[in-house]
């Protein structure tokens, strides 16, 4: 299908110029850099950099990978961000997470030091690469973009409250503010970002960005789902972890079915926010991906 081949060849495009962003293991500090291309090329699905890509490209009504040259630093840049904090979530002190991607943690393989280290390079590393993009006044609207998103107002934020929040009797709106904070933030930006970059209106601005976050929110409900009933193997990290964790969840605070069907109204929604725009197929298409990832 031309849309499954848009995912991958989207995919591999990100990942070839990672690749040309992070420095060869063998230098030194050789276990540093051996961690952060441990943790960057282990698998990841791509997601936030293929939805920036999406939505530039509809935004443009061409689907070609010729144009995406000057955006990908900033597809490289939140693809680092998240991983940077996927390690820092694994930690001991955060989820103790032995798996990430079907492989060890990084804490695990390298230990917990250089697992904290490199999740700090990554981010640094991020904004450097943000510095590539060749409009200035662009460059210095991403920066702050994603600085916002990962800020005390964003991940950071997020991922505070979902260590202090625990259990079932959580309320909802908390729950909510957790996921949309330490999920919807990067999600956000891959649109924020695709949107500075290409100069869009301020209403298709908030209309993407709307979108992002019914997304993100239903992604991370999903997630949790997948954490109380999902394939181990499929997922590339142990199942169990939330309650392990005394997590606050949907699927533990609402039950699986409510939460599948919040997971669905979201996606909907998301679906409505972009069906009149020209060229989203795309779009609609990464809206189908995640509703598929919802368990029977
Ligand atoms: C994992 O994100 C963390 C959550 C937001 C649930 P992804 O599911 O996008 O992880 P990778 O990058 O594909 O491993
Ligand atoms: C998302 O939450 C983590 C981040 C946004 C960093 P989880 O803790 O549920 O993610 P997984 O399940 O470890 O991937
Ligand atoms: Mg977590
Ligand atoms: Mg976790
Ligand atoms: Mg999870």
């Amino acid at each position: 299908m031309v849309l499954d081949n848009y995912f991958d060849s989207r995919k591999a495009i990100v990942e070839r110029k990672l690749k040309s962003y992070l420095t060869p293991s063998k230098q030194y500090p050789q276990p540093l850099y051996e961690a952060i291309r441990y943790s960057v090329f282990s698998g990841g699905k791509r997601l936030r950099p293929i939805l920036l890509f999406a939505a530039f490209e509809m935004m443009r009504e061409r689907r070609n990978a010729n144009i995406l040259k000057p955006i990908l630093p900033a597809a490289c840049a939140i693809e680092m961000v998240h991983t940077a904090s996927l390690i820092h979530d694994d930690l001991p002190s955060i989820d103790n997470s032995y798996l990430r991607r079907g492989n060890l943690s990084t804490h695990v393989k390298f230990g917990e030091a250089t697992a904290i280290l490199a999740g700090d390079a990554l981010i640094t590393k991020a904004f450097e690469v943000l510095t590539d993009i060749k409009d200035r006044e662009k460059a210095v609207t991403c920066v702050n973009v994603l600085a916002r998103a990962i800020s005390t107002r964003g991940v950071l934020g997020g991922q505070t409250v979902d260590v202090t929040v625990t259990g079932v009797r959580a309320r909802i709106n908390v729950l909510k503010y957790i996921h949309m904070k330490k999920t919807g933030s990067l999600l956000q930006a891959a649109m924020d970002l695709a949107c500075v970059l290409y100069g869009a209106e301020e209403n298709v601005t908030l209309a993407l960005q709307a979108y992002a976050n019914n997304v993100g929110l239903a992604y991370q409900i999903i997630d949790d789902i997948l954490d109380e009933i999902g394939d181990g193997d499929i997922l590339g990290k142990e199942p169990g972890e939330d309650a392990r964790n005394n997590k606050a969840t949907y699927s533990a605070v609402l039950g699986l079915d409510r939460a599948r069907k919040t997971a669905e109204k979201l996606l909907d929604d998301s679906y409505k926010l972009i069906k009149a725009m020209p060229s989203n197929e795309i779009l609609v298409e990464y809206i189908n991906l995640i509703r598929e990832r919802i368990p029977l």
